[in-house]
């Protein structure tokens, strides 16, 4: 009764990898119970989570064809595409949000359109801010067609909130929600993550454009210009480091809802140690998560959200 903070699983989004031209549901190894899953396995995942009680996905695609352009990202039969139209089929009360970036879809691994001609004044391999937004948008767009609630655009180029708020509406698509990926950090965290949804530089980082570890004030700067592009939800990336920014942003501007990303690097660590037996699985992760709707969240990404469903399931019928 006097718990300050508990969890539900309604608190949670959990992310979804689906993968084209693999035949069967395949293990992402650095991320035990993570898996690359076919169309033909969503309509299992999705009643899945609808048991139990998880309103939400995060869609990430993983194309058979992967060129320069992305040119799979706002395919209309596009794996992502695809997933959203079987998943909506299954379930059209699960929220379906979609990872907006190009990383996952260019043969270069980068999250934008790369300048490949020697431009005047522009170095080979840099990224095009005004050609990638326009992408950007042709993907929100293409989501959105297919059946998405909300679009997240992850790849950090300045503008692309705009940009993708604007192509929404112009396409007939106003009701569609925006969640940026506002304050997004240069993060080693994520490492596990590129395995899974294969979508790792292939030369450079991305420096260039996600944010210095070390800076909060910027966070706060990061998420003053989303919101006034039209963000509905500020994003806070990766969490467990970051649980500063996540209170401050919740000062700050606490009309929005305030998302924390879980990400890949937090949960093998804890998948790992705990395979090990050094910690517990199970109290670890739900204090982890614990203290990020405390500092703030009041919605979490995290692989671990059908496990904390499973966990709080099994306590309130151990209660009773
Ligand atoms: C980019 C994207 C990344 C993650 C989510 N969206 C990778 C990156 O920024 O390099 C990482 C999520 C995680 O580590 O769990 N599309």
């Amino acid at each position: 009764m006097i718990r300050e903070t508990s969890l539900d699983p309604s608190d949670f989004i959990y992310p979804l990898f689906v993968a084209e031209g693999i035949e069967e549901r395949r293990p992402v190894p650095s991320m035990p119970g993570v898996f690359q899953v076919t169309l033909g396995d969503l309509n299992e995942e999705v009643d899945e989570l609808v048991r139990l009680g998880i309103p939400s996905v995060l869609l990430f695609g993983i194309p058979g064809h992967k060129d320069s352009l992305g040119s799979e990202s706002h395919a209309e039969n596009g794996i992502v595409q695809r997933a959203i139209r079987t998943i909506k089929a299954r379930a059209p009360g699960l929220e379906v949000v979609t990872d907006v970036c190009l990383c996952e879809y260019t043969d270069h691994g980068h999250c934008g359109l790369l300048n490949n001609d020697a431009r005047p004044g522009l170095p080979e391999g840099y990224l095009l801010n005004d050609a990638t937004l326009e992408v950007l948008g042709r993907i929100a767009v293409s989501h959105a067609r297919a059946g998405a609630d909300i679009v997240a655009p992850s790849a950090m180029i300045d503008g692309m909130v705009g940009r993708i708020r604007s192509d929404l509406d112009d396409a007939g698509y106003e009701m569609v929600s925006v969640m940026s990926y506002s304050v997004k950090y240069a993060s080693a965290f994520y490492g596990p993550f590129r395995e899974a949804a294969e979508g790792a530089p292939k030369f450079g980082d991305r420096k260039s454009h996600q944010m210095d570890p070390a800076n909060k004030r910027e966070a706060i700067r990061e998420a003053r210009l989303d919101v006034a592009e039209g963000t509905d939800f500020l994003m806070v990336k990766p969490a467990l480091a970051y649980l500063d920014v996540i209170a401050e942003l919740r000062a700050v501007y606490g009309e929005l809802p305030i998302v924390a990303y879980n990400v890949s690097g937090e949960y093998a660590m804890i998948k790992a140690a705990s395979a090990n037996g050094w910690i517990d699985e199970r109290s670890t992760a739900l204090e982890v998560l614990t203290g990020i709707k405390r500092a703030g969240a009041d919605i979490i990404i995290s692989y671990f959200a059908k496990d904390v469903a499973r966990w709080l399931g099994r306590e309130a019928r151990e209660r009773r």
